[in-house]
């Protein structure tokens, strides 16, 4: 079972990842997750923080030369930033006083953090909550969608709307129809949004989405979204119907949830589905004489809790960043009387970069099923499993219903 750990706070010395599992020989760089880091901190509506931190990641552990060694891999990645936080995430104890932070955001961690821990300062909240922690997810989830790239599954991301601004041409419904080219293979769809500067797919709904981030920049305000995520190549057979917690529908939409200001996920056709008759959503099954098929993949290549070999297509929706420059009401906890929010340099949107977390996350799961279905301590183990089941699982049902 491959697993992974993040530490680190927001604008501490650093960010660090253990990521523990994987099989030997899978080749990975630095330059191929820092390109993953880098489609992260992209995205029209980002803080001025973007321009000070350039992440870049140091391996420290579980790779030479240029392989996968099978032992715990750990990263650090730099917050160039730190520079100018040490004093307020010293260590030990400072001298001098540091100016506590007492007024909550209202949408973030702040106020329930506090509570929980019992901390006397907003900032021990901040800190950890803050979504910098996902550039050592993406760490992590390059390493599995190296992996999965030697298997041929890839991973990619679009966004489809933010601040309700949609496509004319609804590309989700294509995928879902089976009719659209961008089924075919995952990564080409992220190469085209990572064009993008808010990583759409049309450039007239790019012009729009760009004109209404510079609007809520004036107004103070925040904007949310939906991205798509799809992945291609995904063989017949991970994740299971026999526990509910092996379901890989269920998997998945836990591990996108677990993404900061993600507030729905949607497999397949979705919330749509309940609306329409079965004959509309069920896809029906073909044969070619090698393989079965299906002619529509309303649901999201995954069927009983198990991919069924068609691209695995999921939509998610993220909040507006809580963060506003225009005060929303809430408490002052040193005087406890009623306040207007403070402000903290932020984002104003960041679905772009939600969407490449996404991605990460998705491979990250998706290499946890491949791993529990086909296991191996090497790559090359990995592989004759893999490539066992996937030459004779047809022919074995056939035959096995000819008898
Ligand atoms: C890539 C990314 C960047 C984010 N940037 C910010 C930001 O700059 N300011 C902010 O207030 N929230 C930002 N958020 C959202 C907060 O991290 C999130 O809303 C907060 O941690 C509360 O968690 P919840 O929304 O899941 O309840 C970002 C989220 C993601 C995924």
């Amino acid at each position: 079972m491959i697993r992974f750990l993040t530490s680190g706070e927001s604008h501490g010395k650093a960010l660090v990842t253990i990521v523990e599992g994987f099989p030997s020989n899978i080749p990975i760089s630095a330059d191929y997750i820092n390109h993953h880091l880098k489609r992260r901190q992209g995205g029209y509506g980002r803080s001025v923080r973007m321009k000070i931190e350039s992440d870049s990641v140091q391996i420290l552990s579980g790779i030479r030369f240029g392989k996968t060694l099978g032992s715990p891999i750990s990263f650090f990645i730099e917050n160039k930033d730190w520079i100018n936080w040490q004093k307020v995430l010293s260590i030990e104890k400072p001298t001098g006083s540091i100016k506590k932070i007492k007024v909550p955001r209202p949408g973030h961690a702040d106020l329930v953090g506090v509570t929980k821990y019992n901390f006397h300062d907003i900032r021990n909240s901040i800190e950890r909550s803050s979504a910098r922690e996902t550039a050592a997810r993406v760490a992590a989830g390059s390493v599995a969608r190296k992996f999965l790239e030697h298997f041929g599954i890839q991973i990619g991301s679009y966004v489809e709307s933010i601040g309700g601004i949609y496509s004319t041409q609804d590309y989700f419904s294509q995928l879902l129809q089976n009719k659209s080219s961008l089924g075919k293979n995952g990564w080409p769809i992220s190469v085209k949004a990572d064009k993008s500067l808010v990583r759409v797919l049309d450039l007239i709904q790019e012009k729009k989405i760009i004109n209404k981030i510079k609007l809520v920049k004036k107004s103070g305000d925040t904007l949310g979204g939906t991205f798509i995520n799809v992945a291609t190549g995904v063989p017949v057979g991970l994740g299971s119907f026999m526990q509910y917690d092996r379901r890989l529908d269920a998997d998945i939409a836990f591990h996108l949830m677990s993404i900061n200001a993600v507030k729905g996920v949607e497999i397949g056709s979705g919330f749509a589905s309940a609306e329409e008759y079965g004959s509309q959503v069920h896809d029906e099954i073909t044969i070619d004489g090698k393989s079965f098929s299906r002619k529509t993949n309303h649901s999201g290549g995954i069927e009983g809790g198990i991919s069924n070999g068609f691209p695995i297509l999921l939509r998610t929706a993220m909040k507006p960043i809580s963060t506003l420059a225009r005060p929303l009401r809430t408490v002052d906890l040193g005087s406890m009387k009623n306040i207007t929010s403070r402000y903290e340099r932020s984002d104003f949107t960041a679905v772009p970069s939600c969407a490449v977390v996404a991605e990460s996350m998705l491979a990250w799961v998706l290499a946890k099923h491949f791993l529990l279905k086909f296991g191996g301590d090497s790559l090359e183990e990995t592989g004759d499993n893999f490539n066992s089941f996937t030459k004779k699982s047809f022919s074995r049902v056939r035959k096995g219903f000819k008898k």
